[in-house]
């Protein structure tokens, strides 16, 4: 197999296996709206055999950074709408990564009535950029009782339902990088003694319960997870990563997921990718500083199915095309990464 071959993931039948990764670009508009700006950028990038979305909020809590994305009203799914038929319109496939980010957030960033919750209220170490504040410390977040567990859950089915109804191929829930999923899944902001935390099997089954109602509405072959075991971004912090996430993946893996989405993360003390490997073997995207060289080589060895881009895409839309040439890269500006305006995001050019 080489990167140029289609794969068939789930439902999912990309004509490649170069997959643009979720990026964040703070491009959103009032109320969490995707803008005009953000359709001619994915647009731009569909010759990636699969595009994840940036991280988009089920809910308002959901929201915690600058101008994000929702998807939890009707403005948002007839925006996203336009989005998605530009994608396909060029060819391309594209799913929505869900991301809660749970205590990671300033209430500067959200809505009037949005709340900032977490498995357990312990605030996260750091700051956080606002545009009314600056850098401002994360907010104390409000401990999720169990009827608000149900009701977050509830939030990511129905935003699963929109995803489907704006015309995404699929959902990917984002679970790393210190967000709510995350937060559940670690001692260190899992403090909780009822059915959602303490041993290994509670901790895991508001993720557990997250996938399985995202798979109700898609159906399945139609849901991924991404994960990074071993991630301490956001202050998160768990005692034992491994045997967390061989629990995890061993019940994820009976869902009928049409991924698993693996950062690759030497210094976190698991080896992430031998662990997607053995519960994912023939579904696994891997990510985090590959190139075309050694992209190439994990597919065509079997490591992996297909492997995510990040940086890469910023300042070339065409990175398909390029790999294919073996062409240079252009270089982005990381001036422009969350600034908001047009400049930085739709302005690079393919090479022709
Ligand atoms: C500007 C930027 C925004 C990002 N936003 C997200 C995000 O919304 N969701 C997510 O799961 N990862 C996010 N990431 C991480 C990337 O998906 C990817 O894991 C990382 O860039 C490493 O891959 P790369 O070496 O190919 O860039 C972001 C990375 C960058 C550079």
């Amino acid at each position: 197999m080489d990167l140029f071959s289609g794969l068939t993931l789930g439902q999912l039948k990309l004509t490649n296996r170069v997959v643009m990764a979720p990026m964040t670009r703070s491009r959103a508009g009032s109320d969490a709206v995707p803008t005009d700006m953000m359709v001619d950028y994915y647009a731009q990038r569909a010759s990636a055999g699969l595009i994840i979305s940036e991280g988009i909020a089920p809910s308002a809590d959901g929201l915690g950074y600058c101008r994000t994305p929702g998807l939890y009203n009707a403005d948002q799914v007839a925006a996203w709408t336009r989005v998605t038929a530009a994608v396909h319109a060029a060819g391309g496939k594209m799913v929505a990564q869900l991301m809660h980010v749970g205590r990671v957030a300033s209430h500067h960033n959200k809505p009037a009535g949005s709340e900032t919750i977490a498995p357990s209220a312990i605030v996260a170490r750091g700051e956080i950029y606002t545009e009314q504040a600056g850098m401002a410390p994360f907010d104390p977040p409000r401990a999720l009782g169990l009827d608000d567990i149900a009701a977050v859950i509830d939030d990511y089915r129905r935003a699963t339902v929109n995803a489907s109804a704006a015309g995404f191929d699929g959902v990917e829930l984002h679970c790393t990088s210190g967000y709510l999923p995350a937060q559940f899944l670690s001692t260190g902001t899992n403090q909780r003694s009822d059915a959602y935390g303490g041993s290994v099997e509670n901790r895991c089954r508001f993720v557990l319960e997250a996938l399985a109602a995202m798979v109700a509405v898609d159906g399945p072959g139609r849901v991924g997870m991404r994960i990074c075991p071993g991630n301490p971004f956001n202050d998160l912090s768990d005692e034992n990563p491994q045997e967390t996430f061989e629990y995890l993946l061993e019940h994820a893996a009976r869902l009928d997921l049409a991924y698993l989405h693996v950062i690759r993360m030497p210094t976190g003390g698991v080896d992430n990718i031998a662990l997607g490997q053995r519960f994912f073997g023939d579904r696994l995207i891997v990510n985090d500083s590959y190139d075309r060289d050694e992209a190439s080589a994990v597919v065509a060895s079997g490591e992996a199915a297909a492997v995510a881009f990040g940086r890469p895409f910023i300042a070339n839309p065409d990175l398909v095309e390029r790999f294919r040439d073996n062409a240079a890269l252009a270089k982005m500006d990381t001036r422009t990464l969350y600034a908001g305006g047009a400049q930085g995001y739709c302005d690079y050019p393919p090479l022709t």
